[in-house]
């Protein structure tokens, strides 16, 4: 089930996140960027409650995807500097836990986000390693554009991971 985000995904969420962590102990090509060191409980709190504080102002949209009563995916879209000259634009994010990928629920989540932010947001970006093959072919194929690539621009223990671009007009 895709659905908006609510107040109790709070721990679901956060406990999807702190799953990356050691993902990507596994697999040093794990397409998501990480802080040095693993947020702290307390900071992954004020991170949910800007990100649903954003929802409720308009300036984040924000779709799940709940399946066996848990919270396994989230795509959002965050307004640029509210209030400004770019804050027509949005940049998108989206992560699926390990298991459930690769069964159409990325699509699913993006198209919601898209559909969220249409007629609030007019260009939509976002970044991706450009070794990220299955999220490389999953924007290109929703209809997100190339525009552009920051070559080393990830830096992953004595590994470097270059950085592409892409927009999609709303
Ligand atoms: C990237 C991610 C969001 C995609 O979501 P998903 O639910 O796995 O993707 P979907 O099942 O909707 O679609 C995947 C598409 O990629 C294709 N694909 C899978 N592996 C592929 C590969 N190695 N090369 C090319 N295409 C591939 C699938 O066939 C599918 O295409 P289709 O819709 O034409 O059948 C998800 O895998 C994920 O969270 N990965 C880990 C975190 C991450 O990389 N986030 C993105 C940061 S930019």
């Amino acid at each position: 089930m895709i659905r908006e985000l609510q107040w109790n995904d709070m721990n679901d969420l956060i406990e999807n996140y702190y799953s990356y962590y050691e993902e990507v102990k596994r697999d040093q090509e794990f397409g998501i960027i990480f802080f040095h060191d693993k947020p702290s409980f307390e900071s992954e709190v004020e991170w949910f409650s800007n990100l649903y504080r954003n929802t409720m102002k308009g300036d984040a949209f924000v779709r799940v995807a709940v399946e066996d009563g848990k919270v396994v995916g989230i795509c959002d879209i965050h307004r640029i500097r509210p209030g400004s000259e770019v804050s027509h634009n949005g940049v998108l994010g989206i992560a699926i836990r390990e298991g459930y990928r690769d069964r159409g629920i990325g699509k699913a989540l993006i198209l919601g986000a898209l559909d969220a932010a249409r007629g609030k947001l007019e260009i939509v970006t976002l970044s991706v390693f450009t070794t990220n093959k299955r999220a490389n072919s999953l924007y290109r194929n929703l209809g997100f554009i190339d525009y552009g690539m920051r070559p080393k621009s990830i830096k992953r223990g004595n590994r470097y991971f270059d950085e592409l671009y892409m927009y999609i007009l709303l």
